[in-house]
């Protein structure tokens, strides 16, 4: 268990992402701490150049604890889809190009699969991941992991969320990312249990390792 907890005090969210950092958001909000994010800080984006999440994860928070001289929460994620040999993955972010446009990245998803032939549901299994590192200014780090497993759908369904959300359907459920609420998709159950989305699940363990409830 670790040494380290976010209790009180700022915490730089290392992501320029908007929707990340609004996910960001809601899940730290039970906790009372003050949230700052990188693109507020005027911090840059560093290059990631990592060969794994965890690796691009910590490559964000360490260039933002060391800029800001606060503890910095970073999140690498990705959508891996099977037939595609695992692609985008590390790469997500970048098949939507420097305008940060997802509609050719889905529509590249969707050209992918096709010409693999693959449209049946079972040709088209795919997985988020999240990898969360908090990083401190004396230099600890913490990793934690999350996954969801579904299908990739043939059609755009659902405006919510971000990113690859509208053509990821998770499994035992009927409704994609895009269109289930942000408390479908990523919000905490009262019983303690972890969330649905790879983002919360990950969270539910730096969670159970970092942070307190306040009172
Ligand atoms: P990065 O971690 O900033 O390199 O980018 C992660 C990319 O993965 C995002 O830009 C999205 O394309 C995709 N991604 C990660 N998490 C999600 C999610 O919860 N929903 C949809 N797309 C996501």
């Amino acid at each position: 268990m670790t040494t380290h907890r976010l209790l009180t005090g700022k915490v730089v969210i290392a992501t320029h992402n908007q929707g990340k950092l609004r996910e960001m958001r809601d899940l730290l909000a039970p906790y009372g701490i003050e949230l700052v994010s990188a693109g507020e800080l005027g911090l840059p984006e560093p290059v990631e150049d990592g060969y794994m999440f965890s690796e691009n994860a910590a490559i964000k928070a360490i260039a933002a604890t060391k800029a800001s001289g606060l503890p910095a929460l970073s999140d690498d994620s990705g959508v891996c889809i099977d037939a595609l040999d695992g692609a985008p993955g590390l790469f997500s972010a970048n098949w939507a190009g420097p305008g940060k446009d997802f509609a050719p990245a889905i529509a590249r998803v969707q050209m992918e699969l096709a010409k693999r032939g693959a449209h049946a549901p079972e040709q088209r299994k795919a997985h988020f991941v999240s990898a969360l590192v908090i990083a401190w200014p004396d230099g600890h780090q913490e990793l934690f992991e999350g996954r969801v497993y579904g299908t990739i759908t043939e059609r755009i369904r659902g405006a919510g969320g971000f990113g690859y959300d509208p053509i990821f359907l998770p499994d035992g459920h009927d409704k994609t990312f895009g269109e289930m609420t942000a408390e479908e998709k990523h919000g905490i159950p009262a019983d303690g249990s972890p969330g649905l989305s790879h983002r919360a699940r990950a969270f539910h363990a730096l969670a159970a390792a970092c942070l307190r409830k306040p009172g």
